[in-house]
């Protein structure tokens, strides 16, 4: 019994290394090239060729309002958003996946930003980068720092490049480091994941979900600065075009 346990739970561990790697590089070039087709076709009357013409909406940046995963985009683009112009399209499964495929890669397509290999870029994330010993991925690593599994999905090819520049300058308002120091005098450093008026939830350094209630607190400091790697001299060009095509593959397990 415990040996077929053991083998269910082998087996299901197997199956998610799978599904992380079929991430990795997902958008084929054909399917973007022929994606961009059809949105000549199709999108450009409403959106533009940058995908920009709506206000609130910019389909190049990567962040969708409607939207997070593909599955989502598949969902806008066969239902139309209700209320609004935004169209439902009886689009083959074919014609779908390429849509997709250019939606996901529109940035780097006129944008300029250059992807290189996402397998080489998980190989330097691995290694040379030890980003692994500060980000999670795909259920592996730490939770102090930012869960990079989706990342390709909530970020554009344009703003991954500037968070390998600059990490501070790009963090969603809410990872922030904070520094908390109990009514007791213990002092907790963590990672801020939500906060209202009363209370602040955080992830601490030991990796405890905690929530704490603001007016017990002795001390309550939002963090500018991380002890961050500087990557300038330790990746050439060629190799940060690699880490962000690895990072923009990442869209979490949908
Ligand atoms: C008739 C005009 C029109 C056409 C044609 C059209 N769209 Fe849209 N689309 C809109 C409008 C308007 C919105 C914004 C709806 C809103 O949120 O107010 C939108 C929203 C979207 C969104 C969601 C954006 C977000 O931020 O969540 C996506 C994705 C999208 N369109 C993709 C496409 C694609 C791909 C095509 C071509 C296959 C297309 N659209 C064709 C008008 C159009
Ligand atoms: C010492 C721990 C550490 C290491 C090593 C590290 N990071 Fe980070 N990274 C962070 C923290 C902490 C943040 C959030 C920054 C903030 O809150 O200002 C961050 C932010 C980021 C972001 C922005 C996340 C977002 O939500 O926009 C990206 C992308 C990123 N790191 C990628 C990498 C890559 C790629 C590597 C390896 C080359 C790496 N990091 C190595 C700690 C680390």
């Amino acid at each position: 019994m415990r040996r077929l346990l053991f083998g269910v739970l082998a087996s299901l561990f197997a199956g998610g290394q799978l599904m992380a790697q079929a991430h990795v590089g997902q958008y084929e070039q054909a399917d973007i090239a022929y994606g961009s087709t059809l949105y000549a076709t199709y999108c450009v009357v409403c959106h533009g060729e940058s995908g920009d013409l709506f206000p609130g909406v910019n389909l190049r940046s990567g962040v969708f309002r409607h939207a997070a995963s593909d599955r989502d985009l598949r969902g806008i683009l066969l239902d139309g958003i209700p209320g609004t112009t935004m169209v439902a399209g009886a689009y083959e499964d074919a014609e779908l996946v390429a849509l997709i495929a250019y939606l996901r890669n529109m940035d780097t397509e006129i944008g300029g930003v250059a992807l290189g290999d996402a397998t080489s870029g998980q190989a330097l994330f691995a290694g040379k980068g030890d980003c692994g010993s500060c980000h999670r991925v795909a259920g592996q690593g730490p939770r102090f720092a930012p869960d990079l599994s989706d990342i390709g999905a909530i970020r554009s090819a344009s703003v991954l490049s500037r968070a390998l520049e600059d990490p501070h300058g790009s963090t969603l308002p809410m990872n922030r480091a904070v520094r908390v120091v109990t009514a007791e005098g213990t002092v907790i450093n963590g990672r801020r994941l939500n906060e209202d008026t009363y209370s602040v939830q955080l992830i601490a350094e030991d990796e405890r979900l905690l929530s704490l209630d603001k007016r017990d607190l002795r001390e309550y400091t939002i963090l500018t600065a991380w002890d961050l790697p500087s990557y300038d001299d330790v990746f050439s060009e060629e190799e940060v075009t690699d880490l962000l095509a690895y990072l923009r593959s990442l869209k979490g397990m949908n």
